[in-house]
């Protein structure tokens, strides 16, 4: 099984068991552009328990042009996959969360105000690749009126954060959490984003570490990085609050 190649001559066991949670993965089959069957999902939970994480939050896409997931439906499909590793005799936390994009349907949410949280306490947000928003900071304003607690997903991945580093550090200093990938420390994002990576963390402003973990492509890059010495080091001279979920 490609999975077993992954970990074959690797020492990678439980080296993220010091952060124990991942806050940020696509493992609910068929809901957007994660795991495309329970075979996937499973083969990457089950290699994740190996890594050393003992809780995973669900977080699949909400996007209103691509994904246009229902928290509910969400809901059940997580409650499928917890009764599907459980029957294949998986240990594994799963709790439920949302990626949220900040798009043109975004604000019609917040008129709702009913968002899938991490830990029912944060709320995990990602921007355009390419494309700064405009008011962003004033968006922020009001989403923490709202009572969110903001996580920002892989900030070190914006093209425009790279050009414009006075936009993370205007989020940093109204409270914005910073969630970097960890599959950017170790390259898979390209140079840029492993540098940005390692930089936010010397900035100190990285508080959460995530797989965004989609399939076995992502899995093989986890593991890789969790080889690197880079890597290693950098989270044994660090604290997180992932396990803190
Ligand atoms: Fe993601």
């Amino acid at each position: 099984m490609i999975f077993d190649k992954i970990f074959k001559s690797t020492k990678t066991d439980g080296v993220l068991s010091v952060i124990k949670t991942d806050i940020h993965s696509h493992l609910i089959p068929n809901v957007d552009d994660g795991a495309k069957n329970y075979n996937v999902s499973l083969e990457c939970i089950k290699s994740m328990a190996q890594l050393g994480y003992s809780k995973i939050c669900l977080t699949p896409h909400f996007q209103t042009h691509r994904f246009q997931n229902d928290e509910d439906d969400i809901l059940k499909h997580a409650e499928s996959l917890r009764n599907t590793i459980a029957e294949n005799n998986i240990q594994m936390d799963l709790i439920v969360g949302g990626e949220y994009l900040v798009d043109s349907g975004f604000r019609k949410r917040m008129e709702t105000n009913r968002f899938l949280k991490i830990n029912g306490q944060y709320l995990l947000i990602e921007f355009s690749f390419n494309q700064a928003i405009l008011g962003v900071s004033e968006l922020v304003f009001e989403l923490q009126k709202l009572g969110h607690e903001i996580i920002l997903a892989h900030p070190e991945r914006y093209i425009y954060f790279q050009e414009h580093p006075e936009i993370p550090k205007m989020l940093k200093d109204q409270g914005v959490f910073f969630q970097s990938n960890i599959n950017s420390f170790g390259g898979f994002y390209g140079r840029n984003t492993l540098q940005e990576s390692f930089k936010y963390v010397k900035n100190g402003w990285t508080e959460f570490l995530g797989t965004d973990i989609h399939n076995h492509i992502y899995l093989e890059a986890l593991v890789k990085t969790c080889q690197s010495k880079k890597f290693r080091k950098m989270l044994e001279t660090n604290e997180f609050l992932n396990n803190t979920i």
